[in-house]
């Protein structure tokens, strides 16, 4: 997950492979709850891992439902059979619509019921999201609900503490026309009180956003309880219902999400190898609603197949075509056309999208604003948006609002055809419903390797540049090349196998070519921090002084260094890379669009070197190193080959004065500087 305050998204030329996605948000937070109402265990595979869903598992955690995680994924949860573990609770619940909806009615009438009392409340944006026609309805039913700040709002007190009499003689009226969650968080809830009695409801106004009412329905009947409908206006709970577990339940990969996908495979031409871009997980008989945005991509021109479980999705005719869409059916996806309207050849309409303006954000500002930035002109009203694509695209840093659906449609616009650098700020919102969103995206795009931005920052040893480089790294969400590491491998690898790495045995033609064949051949492995040499975890051997000072005698072999260069080379992937060593900016990636040398007094690095060795127990002594760095630095200034030495157009930095951070927010400013003056 990309944890940092924005991400650069370069110019984007094609895509394709296999995608997975992750669970269905309104499946996974649905199936939770019924799972924890019901009699008996529920093994839930393939559940969302998010926010919505961390948040759902600890509200269940603390109104004492038992919750398993088991091999294989699965999370199993111990039924509390419609009873109440504890009576009193406080629950925070995040921005997760999908857990503060249904536990508001399905709490409020256990408290009703059985004399409880339990507070709810979110983020402040979730105080500001309307829940008053729930309240309505819940009121009618007699059960207790105060409002403790606004009314209409959450927070929320449900029960006094006191058991009440429930009203569920006359039909409960709940409004359908502001969001669909209300009725579903009725239809989860009423079952726990229908069991004498038949409980109906009635719908007030025309009901929105269906498909999910649909989803409801059927995940009630997976739990044993029959609901029917009439016209989508009324709808009878039967009498003696009672959830059962029905032991296993898988959940479908998010349909909201394989939007962005089925969009992307839409957009961009086919990578080289593949024909285009499949989704796993989800496919054409899912339950989920938004499973119909594979029409709406239809509509557009995206040549989509499938089967029940699977999509694959082509580039069909370019440019998209415009459309002018009703898309109540499909609120969550219809964003995503937003996006692909970019790419249209006229004016798209969505229409009938008021739910957008009471989502995450208010979504046709935000979508409006967003799109306006990129240099589309963008119409909008009450319940619809209007978007003609840009005649030239702009360079924009993308506002998010705190929603993962405007940062995953904006993702999107890196196919612009006027390859201009897309920003997505706060990219980390993603993680409410596929927190690896980004990462799974850039593995499935391609674009020319020199469209990959690298940022070198070379510097004699001890200079600092492995801290500054994977702190820069981190920043920026860049890949990172520690390619000092490589030429450690080499030195370790070496000695593994009897090799001496004197200069005088290396000046020998056959064993610079054995070591050059050496290096070739390493089988190495990063993961994270750690580093892999044949299976074995060499992180802390590569960090001695020894290996340092083995990695400089062999790291003057050319042989050696023509071997690594194809590795080093590989380094570079989307959505960056920083790079960090003695000739990155000079032979490896000489094109590079900022390059750093990074200097500090020798005595400096001495001192600093020993205070690291001294932290972490090993004996050091100052005048011994700083005799080995000047030896070193002498070797790699003074061989032949790509000697340690500034690029002609590097940025020099003497940190000798600085703090980390003082160096990392220099860098930082130059790259912002670079990319502005680059106009990408
Ligand atoms: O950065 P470091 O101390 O881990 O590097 C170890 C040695 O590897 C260094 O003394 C010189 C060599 N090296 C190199 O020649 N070229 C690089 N790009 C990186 C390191």
């Amino acid at each position: 997950m990309y944890d940092i305050a924005f991400l650069d998204i370069p110019p984007l030329r094609s895509a394709g492979g296999t995608v997975r996605l992750p669970g269905s948000k309104s499946i996974s937070n649905r199936v939770l709850l019924l799972a924890a109402l019901s009699v008996g265990h529920t093994d839930i595979a393939d559940l969302l891992d998010s926010d919505d869903t961390r948040v759902m598992l600890a509200a269940l955690d603390a109104l004492g439902c038992h919750v398993e995680h088991r091999p294989g994924g699965v999370i199993r949860v111990q039924g509390l059979g419609g009873q109440l573990a504890v009576s009193s609770v406080q629950l925070f619940l995040g921005n997760a619509g999908t857990a503060m909806r249904p536990l508001t009615a399905a709490l409020a009438l256990l408290a009703a019921e059985r004399g409880g009392c339990f507070e709810l409340s979110g983020i402040a944006r979730m105080h500001e999201r309307p829940i008053g026609d729930l309240v309505d309805a819940l009121r009618q039913l007699g059960c207790p609900v105060e409002c403790l700040g606004q009314e209409g709002y959450p927070p929320l007190r449900l029960g006094n503490g006191s058991a009440v009499d429930l009203k569920l003689d006359q039909p409960i009226r709940v409004r359908g026309d502001v969001s669909s969650q209300f009725l579903t968080a009725l239809l989860l809830a009423l079952p726990l009180v229908a069991r004498e009695r038949a409980v109906d409801i009635e719908v007030v106004g025309e009901l929105i956003s269906k498909p999910y009412i649909e989803i409801t329905l059927n995940l009630l009947a997976r739990f044993g309880v029959q609901v029917q409908r009439d016209n989508w206006s009324r709808f009878t709970i039967a009498a003696g219902s009672r959830y059962v577990s029905p032991g296993l339940v898988h959940v479908e990969g998010d349909a909201s999400s394989a939007s962005y996908f089925i969009a992307l495979g839409a957009i961009a031409p086919a990578s080289e190898g593949t024909t285009g871009v499949t989704i796993e997980g989800v496919g054409l008989a899912s339950i989920q609603g938004d499973i119909r945005f594979v029409e709406a991509a239809r509509a557009m021109g995206a040549d989509i197949s499938g089967e029940a479980n699977r999509l694959h999705i082509r580039r069909g005719q370019w440019p998209l075509r415009a459309i002018d869409l009703d898309c109540n059916h499909i609120p969550d996806a219809a964003m995503t056309l937003a996006v692909m309207a970019l790419y249209a050849d006229g004016t798209t309409t969505l229409r009938n999208i008021a739910s957008w303006r009471v989502k995450e954000t208010d979504r046709i500002a935000a979508m409006a604003n967003e799109c306006r930035k990129l240099g589309a002109t963008v119409e909008e009203g009450a319940d619809f948006i209007r978007i003609t694509p840009p005649a030239r695209w702009a360079q924009a840093s993308i506002h998010t609002y705190d929603d993962h659906r405007v940062a995953m449609c904006f993702s999107l616009a890196a196919f612009n055809p006027d390859n201009v650098r897309v920003r997505i700020e706060d990219p980390k919102c993603v993680a409410k419903t596929f927190p690896d969103y980004f990462e799974a995206l850039f593995e499935r795009c391609e674009t020319p390797v020199d469209r990959i931005p690298v940022i070198c920052i070379d510097g004699p040893t001890a200079s600092g540049k492995g801290t500054l480089a994977s702190e820069v790294a981190r920043r920026l969400g860049f890949h990172l090349l520690d390619s000092g590491a490589l030429y450690r491998l080499v030195g370790l690898a070496a000695s593994q196998q009897g090799m001496a790495t004197d200069e005088e045995t290396l000046r020998q033609p056959s064993q610079a070519q054995r070591l050059g064949a050496l290096a070739a051949s390493l089988q190495v492995r990063f993961d994270g921090e750690k580093i892999w040499l044949d299976g074995l975890d060499v992180t802390d051997a590569l960090r001695t002084e020894s290996a340092g000072m083995a990695a400089s005698r062999v790291s003057a072999v050319p042989e050696v260094r023509q071997a690594l260069t194809e590795l080093q080379l590989g380094f570079r992937r989307l959505p960056g890379l920083v790079a960090d060593g003695r000739d990155m900016g000079t032979v490896i990636f000489p094109r590079a669009s900022l390059k750093v040398f990074l200097t500090a007094s020798a005595e400096q690095r001495a001192e600093r070197r020993h205070k690291q060795l001294i932290s972490k127990g090993i004996s050091a002594n100052i005048a011994d190193l700083l005799a080995d760095l000047k030896a070193r630095d002498h070797r790699d200034m003074s061989r032949a080959h790509a000697p340690l030495k500034p690029a002609d157009d590097a940025k020099q930095l003497d940190n000798s004065e600085l703090s980390i951070e003082a160096s990392v927010q220099q860098v930082l400013d130059w790259w912002q500087g670079k990319a502005a003056d680059a106009g990408n």
